[in-house]
């Protein structure tokens, strides 16, 4: 394959780390951009260094800032982007609405500008399931169901969807979008995992604070949904095999590039395709508390609390499209997951408060 150039935006930050570390090991150049506002910079690079044996360039900076964006791209000659950066927290995006249309839709704005004018054409975009509708949908959801969203943080994701498949339509983008929820667990050796700045707001990093003993307890949001254990069930995914599905639907791109490239007759594929990566092991909240309780070996305190208005009972898809045409499939399990992020975070007390 012709050497190309990759950004990987959000390049620090818990899912781009470990993708980074993928396309570094299978011998892709790519720069790593990140603002470090929800990272740790230092031990995260000195991480890929050990796990990659290079010195992986990173460039601190805001997708928002166009003259720093151009000026990147005149410098760096980018062919690809996978874009990561932008906040998630459901929550957050609910009390403060406005940030989120700010950092996640005018960040992908200024990125699509950039990208056009400097004629990068290739990107692969960290979507989510929250853009598919909860409530008419029958779950598991394909890639082709209804979406609404029900909090901002679904809409600036489906937003930057329907931005991206006008760049497909109307300027020549080749786009991949994955929709994916909760990726969990760590970097097999440990070295890189999730490790998000201040109080998590995730369940697995949270558990793992009771189990030592840095919080009293946790509180399960609710337990009176329609599931057969009365809590939330979710689709929780390893990270290293959410970042594999990422250098997957970069290779599938490649390849159906080139063959569209070196074809006599037109080749008419979509330029804007969705995927599903989800693993079918979906869990709820009592299972992961069990499952937790398994790896670290004692009980975890809760309680049973409010539920988050956001919250939906059950958001389960269906990722036979990856498989067929991504050839992706998850390879871990979800007690894995665990395992990895207990021993991530063993690792990494110090730095996780
Ligand atoms: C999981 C379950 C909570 C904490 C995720 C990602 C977000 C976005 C959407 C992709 C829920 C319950 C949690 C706690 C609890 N991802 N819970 N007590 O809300 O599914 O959001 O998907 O776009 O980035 O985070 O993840 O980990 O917050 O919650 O009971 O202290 O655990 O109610 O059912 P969520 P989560």
């Amino acid at each position: 394959m012709e050497p190309k150039k990759i950004l990987i935006t959000g390049g620090l930050w818990y899912i781009g780390s470990h993708t980074a570390v993928l396309f570094s090991q299978a011998g892709y150049d790519i720069v790593l951009l990140d603002n470090l506002s929800n990272t740790h910079k230092d031990e995260v690079l000195s991480s890929l260094k050990i796990l990659t044996n290079k010195d992986i360039p990173f460039v601190e900076g805001d997708v928002r800032d166009y003259d720093f964006l151009d000026q990147l791209f005149e410098k760096e000659q980018f062919d690809w982007v996978i874009h990561f950066a932008a906040k998630k927290a459901v929550g957050e995006s609910c009390s403060d609405p406005f940030l989120y249309y700010d950092n996640n839709i005018s960040w992908t704005i200024t990125l699509l500008e950039i990208m056009d004018k400097h004629n990068v054409k290739n990107l692969i975009f960290s979507s989510s399931a929250t853009v598919y509708d909860a409530e008419k949908n029958i779950p598991p959801f394909t890639e082709t169901d209804r979406l609404n969203t029900t909090n901002p943080y679904g809409t600036t994701k489906l937003v930057m969807e329907f931005l991206l498949k006008d760049m497909a339509q109307h300027r020549n983008f080749e786009v991949i979008c994955l929709r994916y929820f909760n990726p969990i667990g760590a970097h097999h050796s440990g070295l890189l995992g999730e490790n998000p700045k201040g109080i998590p707001t995730n369940l697995l990093p949270f558990i793992l604070r009771v189990a030592k003993k840095e919080i009293e307890k946790i509180t399960v949001f609710w337990d009176d949904y329609p599931t057969p254990d009365w809590t939330c069930i979710r689709d929780y995914i390893h990270i290293e095999d959410l970042a594999q599905a990422h250098l997957q639907s970069y290779e599938y791109l490649y390849h159906k590039k080139e063959i569209k490239a070196n074809s006599e007759e037109e080749i008419t594929t979509p330029s804007f395709e969705v995927f599903n990566i989800w693993t079918w092991n979906w869990k709820s909240v009592k299972e992961m508390l069990s499952i937790a309780e398994t790896v670290v070996g004692e009980p975890i305190n809760f309680e049973i609390g409010e539920r988050r208005d956001w919250d939906v009972a059950s958001s389960v898809a269906n990722p036979i499209k990856a498989k067929q045409v991504l050839g992706w499939e998850p390879k871990k399990t979800i007690v894995e997951a665990v395992e990895d992020a207990w021993n991530f975070y063993n690792n990494h007390k110090e730095e996780n408060k």
